[in-house]
């Protein structure tokens, strides 16, 4: 069993504020740090700490290959990663005193993947392996149904949220982890638990899982629920809390983990990410989450 992340990789430019820009306001930074970013080079970023073996693909422009270079130092396979003439993709990142960010997204060499090269990377991969996506690179719906055709299991973080993901061939999903703004966007439902309800309805083949920062993490199949609560700790930067929970989520999974053990870990790997500046250098190893 063979895990594929096709995901973005970003370069995050990262600027610490005393609060988020408001709408006409001008404001100084105090600092500005370069760092890898990018939720599906973070996410296979966890899966390597997390002790996975991953594959991860996606497209940098000429800017970006040392964002390859890293994820290969951490242990995941780059072979799937293809290096264009288009910039590589860009998060400008404001994080406040409380840890709390705001994101803006320059898509880059994520929005170039053409569709030969998706299926030459899927033609490695078949029945019972595992397909990671998000929502930061294009054509994110070929790749769910050319997937599926090869009987990958898919899981799928539809992050950042828009609406055309509703339009997904979300039946296809067999894991589907969203936060609280994501389960409303897709179902538009007053409450995250409403939302959780909803979606858990909607795809009953699916495991639903709902991440709540703090407030812990929720799971629902047509089989069992349960809730989760998240270790208190002091925020220093949140960027990257969800792509470390899900690598250590998906990781625990394919290591025979029952989905609360694995959750359970998560949420650690999470809290102490959370703790550290920065997204892909604030993911836990696997022994200091344990
Ligand atoms: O999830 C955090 C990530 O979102 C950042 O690393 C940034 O690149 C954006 O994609």
């Amino acid at each position: 069993m063979k895990i594929l992340n096709f995901g973005s990789l970003n370069i995050d430019l990262v600027y610490q504020v005393e609060h988020i820009a408001r709408p006409g306001e001008t404001i100084a930074s105090s600092s500005h740090q370069v760092f890898a970013g990018g939720k599906g080079a973070n996410q296979s970023a966890a899966l390597a700490r997390a002790g996975a073996r991953v594959f991860h693909a996606g497209q940098v422009g000429p800017d970006g290959q040392w964002l390859v270079d890293k994820l290969a130092g951490l242990g995941v396979d780059v072979q799937h990663i293809r290096v264009g003439d288009v910039p590589t993709g860009q998060a400008i990142i404001q994080v406040d005193h409380h840890g709390q960010n705001s994101i803006v997204l320059f898509a880059g060499a994520n929005a170039q993947i053409d569709r030969g090269a998706i299926d030459a990377t899927l033609s490695h991969f078949g029945a019972g392996d595992i397909l990671l996506l998000q929502n930061e690179i294009n054509d994110v719906p070929y790749i769910m149904a050319a997937a599926a055709k090869r009987e990958l299991r898919i899981c799928l973080n539809p992050a950042p949220c828009d609406p055309e993901i509703r339009d997904y061939p979300l039946e296809l999903v067999h894991w589907l982890v969203v936060n609280q703004t994501e389960a409303q966007s897709l179902v538009a439902e007053e409450t995250p638990e409403q939302a959780l309800a909803v979606l858990a309805a909607a795809y009953p083949h699916a495991a639903i899982v709902l991440t709540l920062g703090a407030a812990g993490v929720h799971y629902r199949t047509d089989r069992e629920a349960f809730h989760l609560p998240a270790p208190q700790v002091e925020a220093v930067d949140t960027t990257g809390a969800g792509d470390t929970f899900i690598g250590y989520f998906l990781q625990g999974l394919t290591a025979d983990m029952t989905a609360r053990d694995a959750m359970t870990r998560a949420v650690q790997a999470a809290a102490l990410c959370v703790t550290r500046p920065g997204a892909m250098d604030s993911i836990p190893a696997a022994d200091e989450v344990d």
